[in-house]
């Protein structure tokens, strides 16, 4: 399928790049980019054949610097709701893609670019990065998880200064808190994007999905929950082929082969 708002990347690999596509306008996310992006996420969860996922944003300034304001400047009270939950229902497809989702983050990660990033698994930041939930400024709320996943990924007291202030977050600041995974400068960001995520490849693809299933699941779990589905994933893993062969490889003395079986 073909987009205008976003570019695919294939890689030979068995990766996908995906770029947010509006330079002129930051990456902002309109409407369009949003369904286009949903699109392709749906399309990269049923193909098998796509091991991860790596998304930025065009140009040198923005992974996304929000929603697109002229966009919703014509919101009112009976759009705004469905407007909020369509923006929710794509990025929490992405964070239930059972494969790894890397953010590379160039520039403004804000508003919905901040929630985008935090929707992935994880947040690659370079030097430029900016991170912030700045809707207080436009007289809302952060509509597609920021006051959510923010407050799970940095805690009660930071998410709410940052949502009440609207501050942006350098990208030190980030990775100190626990936002961001890495700083790295930006001329080496989608080198390391690409480094992390072959490493993870070149792992069981099974073993990647089942724990990011447990993983992305505990937010929302007790422990006793919790444990009882990483029991029960870890039963699912003993018998596959991959087990056999990542057990059998370590007693061999020699590198595992994984096939995904
Ligand atoms: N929605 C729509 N357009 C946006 C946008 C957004 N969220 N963010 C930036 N743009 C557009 C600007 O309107 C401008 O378009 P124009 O050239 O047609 O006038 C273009 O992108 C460049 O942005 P500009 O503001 O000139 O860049 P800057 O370097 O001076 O400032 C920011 C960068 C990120 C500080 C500033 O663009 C900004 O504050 N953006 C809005 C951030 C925000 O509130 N996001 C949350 C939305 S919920």
């Amino acid at each position: 399928m073909s987009y205008e708002t976003i570019l695919i990347d294939r890689k030979p690999e068995g990766y996908v790049v995906i770029t947010l596509n509006r330079p002129d306008k930051l990456n902002a996310l309109n409407i369009q980019l949003i369904e286009e992006l949903y699109d392709a996420i749906g399309e990269i969860g049923r193909d098998k054949s796509v091991r991860g996922v790596i998304i930025t944003g065009a140009g040198e300034k923005a992974f996304a610097a929000g929603a697109d304001i002229a966009e919703l400047n014509r919101l009112d009270d009976s759009t705004g709701q469905r407007y909020s939950e369509q923006g929710q229902i794509a990025f929490s497809m992405i964070e239930r893609l059972n494969i790894p989702v890397i953010a590379a983050v160039n520039g403004f990660a804000l508003g919905g670019g901040c929630e985008l990033a935090m929707a992935c698994h994880i947040r690659l930041a370079s030097e430029k990065a900016r991170f912030g939930q700045p809707e207080v400024n436009l007289g809302i709320i952060p509509g597609f998880g920021g006051t959510q996943r923010l407050t799970r990924l940095v805690g009660p007291a930071r998410s709410i200064e940052y949502n009440l202030t609207g501050d942006m977050i350098d990208a030190n600041t980030a990775e100190r808190i626990g936002l961001a995974n890495h700083v790295y400068p930006a001329d080496q960001l989608m080198e390391k994007a690409e480094e992390m995520m072959m490493k993870m490849l070149a792992k069981g693809p099974i073993a990647l999905c089942k724990t990011l299933q447990a993983v992305v699941a505990s937010v929302d779990l007790t422990i006793e929950e919790g444990l009882a589905l990483e029991a029960r994933l870890f039963g699912e893993c003993c018998g596959t082929e991959d087990f056999k062969e990542g057990t059998g490889a370590f007693l061999e003395k020699r590198p595992a082969n994984f096939t995904g079986k």
